[in-house]
């Protein structure tokens, strides 16, 4: 049937990592990541710029697999990519649009290469509808891509990911750029489009739009530094408020902050108890 079936038969929805770690140029970019995110949940992945974020959500959704495992409600995300990354939407921090087609026409064309070969133009133009209207886009679909504001663009690209209803959502900083109201109405778009069969993992530098967030999960130099709700991580780092987290974070040592976030309940609750359960 469709990609969803085959991203989550069986086993309820859920996305794990053990021992994630990634080397680029000789580096180790990204270092011993143990997390497991459950059904509906809304996850925000923090850190400094050059912490790690995108090769994590790259290695977490498979489009650029790490060292370790990765589980997509318990098979082998590596292993089974092909099958599995129907059920996976992307986009990535420097999405590409046609920018020369309308909202309309881009979508439709998405619509052709994702629905079945037989979906007719009734089905198509009715499902560019219903992700149009879940982005709240409906009435710029007259528009060229390239004369929409930055948001509204990110938007038809989240639109884009939603057409073939995958239950794991990525998205690499879809409010950079924006203005502080459309931040929040960002975050307040993909709490929506977090239903109980979904996981949406969006990395982000806003600090302000985080009351919608399930998890925020902090890196620091390519190390899980903070697993947690949002507002949790000041007191855990002993700091103000979140920016006084990120200053702690720039001049503290990671792999330090690492081994104090593996001995806490935090990460007990967080990580340990769901990779596994009745331990
Ligand atoms: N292919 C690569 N080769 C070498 N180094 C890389 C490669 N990809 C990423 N890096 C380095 O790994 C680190 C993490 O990069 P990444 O893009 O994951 O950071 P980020 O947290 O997403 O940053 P930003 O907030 O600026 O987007 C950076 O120092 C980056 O330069
Ligand atoms: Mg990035």
């Amino acid at each position: 049937m469709t990609s969803r079936s085959s991203s989550s038969e069986g086993a309820a929805l859920s996305l794990s990592a053990r021992g994630l770690a990634v080397t680029a140029g000789g580096a180790r970019i990204l270092s011993g990541v143990n997390l497991c995110f459950l059904a509906g949940e809304l996850v925000a992945l923090l850190g400094p710029s050059g912490s790690g974020k995108s090769t994590l959500l790259r290695a977490l959704n498979g489009f650029r697999p790490g060292e370790g495992r990765v589980r997509l409600s318990g098979r082998d995300l590596y292993q089974d990519f092909e099958a599995l990354k129907t059920g996976i939407g992307f986009v990535p921090q420097d999405d590409v649009l046609h920018t020369s087609l309308t909202v309309d026409k881009a979508l439709t064309y998405a619509a052709r290469l994702r629905l079945p070969a037989d979906a007719g133009l009734e089905r198509i133009s009715g499902a560019v509808t219903a992700v149009l209207r879940e982005v709240g886009l409906v009435e710029r679909r007259t528009v060229r891509v390239r004369n929409l504001s930055g948001g509204q663009r990110k938007r038809v690209s989240v639109a884009m990911e939603l057409l073939s209803h995958p239950p794991l959502l990525f998205l690499d900083e879809p409010t950079s750029g924006q203005d502080p109201a459309l931040e929040g109405q960002m975050m307040a778009l993909f709490r929506r489009l977090t239903g109980p069969e979904r996981i949406t993992v969006v990395t982000t530098h806003v600090l302000a739009s985080l009351d919608e967030v399930d998890l925020a999960v902090m890196l620091a130099a390519g190390r899980l530094v903070y697993v947690g709700p949002p507002d949790g991580a000041p007191d855990f780092f002993g700091a103000r408020d979140l920016p006084a987290v990120y200053r702690a974070l720039a001049e503290g040592d990671a792999a330090r902050f690492a081994r104090r976030l593996e001995a806490s309940s935090l990460y007990r609750e967080h990580v340990l108890d769901r990779l596994e359960p009745g331990r």
